[in-house]
């Protein structure tokens, strides 16, 4: 029987429903442009959601000192100079607009006792530069995007999840997706795709990313053609939760540590005062991450295998006003009381530094037609991202990734998709459900889980990472065969098999982008490569499918401006450039 598929047209698709998507959506519908959104869980509930202590934006309220050139330092420095310097500079000029553009649409920040936008103190950021709505931005960055788009015209499209982007010749042309309820296909034609799907921490197993991070529009991407660079770059959060173990991974804030908290080993040691004695609880993730994984190596660990996280010095009134999801997220899972006790907590994947190689200013990717922004797009954070830097990349990129989508959209004709394609995709899709043998994707997910924490994790060397590739590029093969018995309707194994498939060819960029930098720098811990090498730090690795499969390739990364060079000798503020020496 004929598969019955509903047809769409659009001048804009964006695919994915989180705070980039949204803001892309927005840009082209107010510019007037018929605009759809494909999310893949019920609009507003997002993996944003899940970003707690803020959006990072030099306003400054509480330091009047800091502006966009400091902001511009502490990201460039923190991702150890591969970023893209071009979004890191536009990124912080934008994210004060940004913000406050997001204050008029109706987002109830914290408060200053003046009632200015309160900021609080973030890791290696210099000044107090997180605007906050207590533990919970990221809800108040999606629950404002989503009444905001309610008043533009925008088709949303929920529980919906793509499997394939369609080209016309060079360009983009549209997609294939699948409804999650009952299975329903649908294809969307577009003049211009934006991808705003998301990372994919889901590729390991002890994370703080929700089920929706299993990387589908950045696959989809690579497959058609897109560039990805920076995949090795895979950001270990130092605090998530350590026990119960259904509760392993799920973020503990670093408005935590912003707000005072202090970090003990099993000695009673404040050992970040050893590891960086400058910033201490405040150094960047990947600093606070490694010396955690250091301390429980060296035998100081908790009970669970992590750090004592303390804030019952600060009392509980204050706890409770400043950090009321984490009390009640102690209080619910684990049954700790955080205004009492100290808790244990242990870095947990967190974040993909790498993404979509992107233009600074349009977001476009090398397909014509197709923009990425957000978490799936690379560049902005480098070799290791700033808390809060998310939340203001996500405004600011959607926001060009939305402008450049509209531009090329206006001066283009519609595509078009070939049937023949359409139907062997359908084909694709639909074999799964009815193989009487193959593969089962949640065993197949475990075993990626397992082998990106075996060969690919906070620690890695040469020889495990070989045989990590090796590993996983027989996973991939299996990956074609797997098997979803059941029907269309509701049935989640189907759907694992396609975030199987996405996350096994992410996981194999990861490796095999881990593998070419032979180097240590932000990230990416080589103990076979200790330091931070002047010549590795001059390329990012930018993959690409080709027919003879995925071919990595240093590209140099281009050298800053004098005026912005200069920043990083004169310093950007009293003492820094001291501080960023002892370092
Ligand atoms: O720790 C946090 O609240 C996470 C914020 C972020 O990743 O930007």
């Amino acid at each position: 029987m004929r598969e019955e598929i509903a047809y769409h047209e659009y001048d804009v698709l964006v695919i994915g429903a989180g705070g980039a998507g949204l803001r892309a959506a927005i840009e082209s519908a107010e510019n007037g442009l018929k605009t759809a959104v494909l999310g893949k869980s019920l609009l507003g509930k997002a993996h944003t959601v899940m970003a707690e202590g803020g959006v990072a934006a030099a306003l400054g309220n509480l330091d009047p000192q800091d502006g966009w050139e400091t902001h511009f330092y502490d990201t460039m420095r923190s991702g150890h100079f591969i970023n893209d310097y071009r979004m890191a500079e536009v990124h912080a000029k934008e994210s004060p607009d940004r913000v406050l553009e997001l204050e008029y649409w109706g987002a109830v920040f914290d408060r200053t006792p003046d009632g200015k936008i309160m900021q609080r103190p973030f890791g290696a950021h210099t000044f107090r530069r997180l605007a906050h709505v207590g533990d919970r931005t990221g809800k108040e960055l999606i629950r404002t995007l989503e009444q905001k788009i309610l008043t533009v015209k925008v088709d949303i499209f929920q529980e919906i999840t793509a499997t394939k982007l369609f080209k016309d010749q060079d360009r983009i042309a549209g997609c294939i997706a699948y409804y999650r309820e009952d299975g329903r296909l649908a294809v969307f034609t577009a003049k211009a795709v934006v991808i705003a799907t998301g990372g994919w921490g889901k590729a390991y197993k002890v994370t703080s990313n929700s089920w929706e991070s299993t990387g589908d529009g950045a696959a989809l991407a690579f497959r058609a053609g897109a560039e990805l660079a920076d995949m090795e770059m895979v950001q270990f959060h130092p605090t998530g939760m350590t026990w119960p173990p259904g509760v392993r991974g799920i973020l503990v804030t670093e408005g935590v540590r912003g707000e005072g908290g202090l970090l003990f080993n099993s000695e009673g040691e404040r050992f970040m005062e050893k590891y960086d004695p400058v910033r201490k609880e405040l150094s960047s993730r990947d600093v606070v991450a490694r010396s955690i994984y250091k301390e429980v190596r060296a035998g100081r660990g908790t009970p669970h295998g992590g750090a004592w996280l303390d804030i019952t010095h600060k009392g509980a009134a204050f706890v409770k006003r400043k950090l009321p999801g984490m009390y009640e997220q102690f209080m619910a899972l684990a049954d700790v009381d955080i205004t009492k006790t100290r808790f244990e907590v242990a870095p947990t994947i967190h974040y993909t530094m790498g993404g979509l190689r992107v233009d600074a200013y349009t977001a476009s990717t090398n397909v014509p037609g197709l923009f990425a922004a957000g978490e799936c797009a690379a560049g902005l954070h480098g070799a290791n991202r700033l808390g809060g830097n998310s939340l203001s990349d996500i405004l600011v990129f959607g926001r060009r990734a939305g402008a450049g989508a509209t531009e090329y959209a206006k001066n283009s004709a519609m595509p078009k998709i070939d049937n023949a394609e359409v139907q062997a995709e359908v084909e694709r899709v639909l074999a799964p459900l009815s193989r009487s043998e193959g593969e089962n994707p949640y065993r197949l997910h475990e075993d990626l889980q397992e082998i990106m924490a075996a060969h690919v994790g906070i620690e890695r060397n040469g020889p495990e990472l070989e045989k990590g590739l090796a590993r996983l590029q027989e996973l991939r093969e299996r990956t074609a065969n797997m098997r979803a018995p059941g029907s269309r309707q509701f049935n989640p194994g189907w759907h694992s098999v396609f975030d199987v498939q996405n996350m096994c060819l992410l996981g194999e960029a990861i490796v095999r982008g881990a593998i070419e930098r032979k180097e240590s720098r932000g990230a990416q811990w080589r103990t076979d490569f200790p330091d931070e090498l002047e010549e590795q730090g001059k390329v990012n690795y930018v993959q690409q499918v080709t027919d003879k499969g995925i071919v990595v390739r240093p590209e140099p990364v281009p050298p800053m401006p004098a005026e912005l060079a200069e920043l990083f000798t004169r310093g950007v503020a009293p003492g820094l450039a001291n501080a960023a020496r002892k370092e």
